[in-house]
């Protein structure tokens, strides 16, 4: 409490007023006593509310104070001037105590404001995008072109019978074919598949589609089959248990020979590029006859010979033939009526040439910074 508030517990009288203008000259000192007060207190709700309490409290505050002490004491000569001056100030008091809680208010509000604020300058959370694996956009690639010659793509499946992965396709028990596909076993649990009596193995080439389609239609055929193969291989640069393939069959009754080099020819070109030669080379596989390793001119020297090719010029893409009659018995085509070719393509071995990437072992790390490298 000031003087000046301090003199409010006294009647006027007692502090010698005796005039208006003694009356006038007490408000105004309160008056500035309140703008002292209010011009120190902090914007907050918390010292507008002591203000006011101070000032407008009903039991004790100044103004019940000036009501109490000075009003009602007064005389009948004082009390107009008293009246008037304390309705003034309690005008005042009250419009500044008003200012001081929206001060307040506003105050807390530009400060929530500024906690709230979104900065936009913050960078924001990236989202690393994927994107398709080598592998993958390499079947992409291989299905676009035979899809484009009429081919269909079908799947099949991964866990095979040795009857469709080696005896329908020619190659019987004992056959020395079969020492290059060594595979995985698998056990099958009891049951119906088990009772059937057969040995499942995981298939060791896309080959078993071509039993399987032409089981399920007739002629004609153009298919090819893209897919995951098994081999018990050791790792190494070149080599993985797990890798892929895409199996290609055509039969009509009026395929030739002709056909498949012209077919085989427009692959490797659209797939390596239009200047690439292709030469076709004789090899042996139960299921073809004749077989043979088709060759691309080396993409990297052009063909006068360099570490790639082996100085040789040539590479070799991939192992194809027309479809030994044999293979027909398997599944009732008549091989008098049709003719046709197969072939199967190594995915792995196809994007490792195409891309120049030398361990087949890094398309199956998963590191990004490899997989990154192909967007
Ligand atoms: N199945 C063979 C393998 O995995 C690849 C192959 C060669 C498939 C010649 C064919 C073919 O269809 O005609 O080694």
């Amino acid at each position: 409490m000031t003087n000046a508030t301090d003199s409010t517990r006294q009647p006027l009288a007692a502090l010698g007023v005796a005039s208006a203008e003694a009356v006038a000259e007490r408000f105004a000192e309160l008056r500035a006593a309140f703008d002292g007060e209010a011009a120190g207190a902090s914007a907050g709700a918390e010292s507008a509310k002591m203000l006011r309490d101070s000032w407008m409290g009903r039991k004790s505050g100044v103004l019940t104070l000036i009501t109490d002490n000075w009003l009602k004491s007064a005389g009948p000569a004082l009390r107009p001037a008293v009246g008037k001056c304390l309705n003034e100030l309690r005008g005042h008091v009250e419009q500044r105590l008003e200012e001081l809680q929206r001060a307040g208010e506003a105050a807390a509000e530009n400060a929530a404001a500024a906690r709230e604020r979104v900065d936009l300058s913050l960078p924001g959370v990236t989202r690393p995008l994927g994107s398709r694996h080598l592998l993958r956009q390499t079947f992409a690639d291989i299905e676009r072109i035979f899809l484009s010659l009429g081919f269909a793509v079908v799947e099949g499946p991964e866990i095979e019978t040795p009857y469709y992965n080696f005896e329908a396709l020619n190659i019987p028990e004992h056959h020395p074919a079969r020492d290059t596909m060594d595979t995985f076993y698998v056990d099958t649990p009891p049951g119906p598949i088990s009772s059937k009596g057969a040995q499942r193995l995981l298939r060791t080439h896309t080959s078993p589609m071509q039993i399987h389609t032409m089981e399920k239609q007739p002629a004609p055929v153009r298919i090819i089959v893209p897919g995951k193969v098994y081999r018990r291989d050791n790792p190494d640069a070149t080599h993985s248990y797990m890798f892929h393939q895409v199996e290609g069959l055509a039969v009509d009754t009026d395929i030739t020979f002709c056909e498949f080099k012209g077919t085989v020819e427009y692959f490797v070109r659209e797939f390596l590029g239009p200047k690439i030669k292709t030469r076709l080379r004789p090899s042996y596989f139960p299921f073809t006859e004749p077989s043979v390793e088709i060759d691309a001119s080396c993409f990297v020297c052009g063909g006068s010979g360099c570490r790639l090719c082996k100085q040789s010029g040539w590479i070799e893409l991939f192992g194809a033939g027309m479809v030994d009659p044999a293979v027909y018995g398997f599944v009732n085509y008549d091989a008098k009526q049709l003719s046709g070719y197969a072939f199967g393509l190594g995915v792995d071995r196809l994007s490792q040439l195409k891309y120049g990437i030398e361990d087949v072992q890094l398309f199956f790390q998963n590191d990004v910074r490899f997989l990154r490298q192909f967007p």
